[in-house]
């Protein structure tokens, strides 16, 4: 009973296509719909409505302390819930909307749902580069509040079956809009202090980001596993495969070993490379994340790879690691969580 649109990212007029005008009245009726943005899927809902908001966190078993990224297609819906926008919000909004960064603001209180928000008195906002996301968000007029669309834990999805395969019978619908491009989602950088803080790293680089508007810190708790995160979402286990993972710092010849040792053991063995080097090993089951020499490929399989490895019931993958720069943070950061930071040193 969930309903799969087939949708076009290219055609023209989105907005007047059956389908979108289909999947906005389900939003409008305060149902929860699964949606297409450049990042990875998001479960859309209407976010000033609290039966709306309640039905996306049942779907997903969320935590209710995580709060909800809100979508908009103008920038000039802000003024509707936000309390105000600094100077360095606006500059950041100009440059990189639409686009993977998420900005959080001073929240007006008393506008969107309580439940979205998480009592933080603060608000994730963002405008996704998508053409089907940003006509769905045109032709119900609404703010939506949209959470990857994943079980809990669960890896963000990149394709509309991954969705499928975590919230078939528990949502409305979802618009199958093709595969998502950055396959990571959005920075989020709180803009409520002087000096933007990155509360996750994601599609928009810190490189990128201090290009525009100067100094940016890094939420501590990023770097350093005993401080408290200031994203809710970042202090969960996240994005993990079924079996354990390990990343191993060191050379290819030292992954294999540990491959080689754990098959000798009788275990089903992952490996988890890219196209460069996937000759080079030997285990039940090597697949590849793109290509290491563009990271921005890697970032855009992780999410598939990291699910394709529980459909092969491995018992164990080795990972190669990623170097952390650009968004190889964004990556590694993800691989960090999923592997519940087990890191083998040569
Ligand atoms: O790319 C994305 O951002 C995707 C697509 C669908 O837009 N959405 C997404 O939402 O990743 P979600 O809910 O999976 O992650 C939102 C993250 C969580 O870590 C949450 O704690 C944090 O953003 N967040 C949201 N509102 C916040 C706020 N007011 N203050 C601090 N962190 C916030
Ligand atoms: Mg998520």
């Amino acid at each position: 009973n969930t309903k799969v649109w087939k949708v076009d990212k290219y055609v023209d007029n989105l907005e007047s296509n059956p389908h979108i005008v289909d999947a906005a009245h389900f939003l409008k009726e305060n149902e929860v719909v699964a949606m297409p943005t450049e990042t990875v899927y998001g479960l859309a809902g209407n976010a000033e409505n609290d039966e709306a908001v309640a039905k996306i966190f049942a779907a997903k078993g969320r935590p209710a302390d995580n709060p909800l990224i809100i979508h908009i297609a103008e920038q000039e819906q802000l003024n509707r819930f936000v309390a105000e926008v600094p100077e360095k919000a606006a500059i950041l909004m100009d440059k990189f909307w639409p686009g993977p960064l998420t900005i959080i603001f001073k929240m007006k209180e008393g506008v969107l749902s309580e439940k979205a928000s998480a009592g933080l008195g603060t608000v994730g906002v963002r405008m996704p580069d998508h053409p089907v996301a940003l006509a769905l968000l045109k032709v119900s007029g609404l703010p939506i509040a949209a959470p990857s669309a994943n079980s809990s834990g669960k890896p963000s999805p990149t394709t509309a079956g991954h969705v499928l395969d975590d919230l078939e019978g528990k949502i409305a619908g979802v618009v199958d809009g093709g595969p998502t491009g950055v396959g990571v989602e959005s920075t989020v950088i709180d803009c409520t202090e002087t000096v933007p803080v990155i509360l996750r790293p994601g599609g928009v680089t810190k490189e990128q980001l201090e290009a525009v508007v100067g100094e940016v810190h890094i939420d501590p708790a990023l770097t350093n596993e005993a401080a408290k995160p200031k994203a809710p979402g970042m202090k969960y286990r996240h994005y993990a495969p079924n079996a354990p993972l390990y990343l191993v710092s060191g050379t290819r010849g030292f992954l294999q070993g540990l491959a080689a040792e754990k098959r000798a053991e009788g275990l089903r063995v992952g490996v988890l490379t890219t196209e460069e080097h996937a000759d080079e090993y030997e285990a039940d089951v090597v697949l590849t994340c793109g290509r290491r020499a563009e990271l921005e490929t890697v970032a855009a399989a992780l999410y598939d790879v990291l699910r394709r490895f529980n459909e092969q019931q491995v018992d164990v993958i080795f990972s190669e690691m990623f170097p952390y720069e650009g968004v190889g943070y964004a990556i590694m950061n993800r691989l960090e969580k999923a592997a519940g930071n087990k890191v083998i040193k040569e």
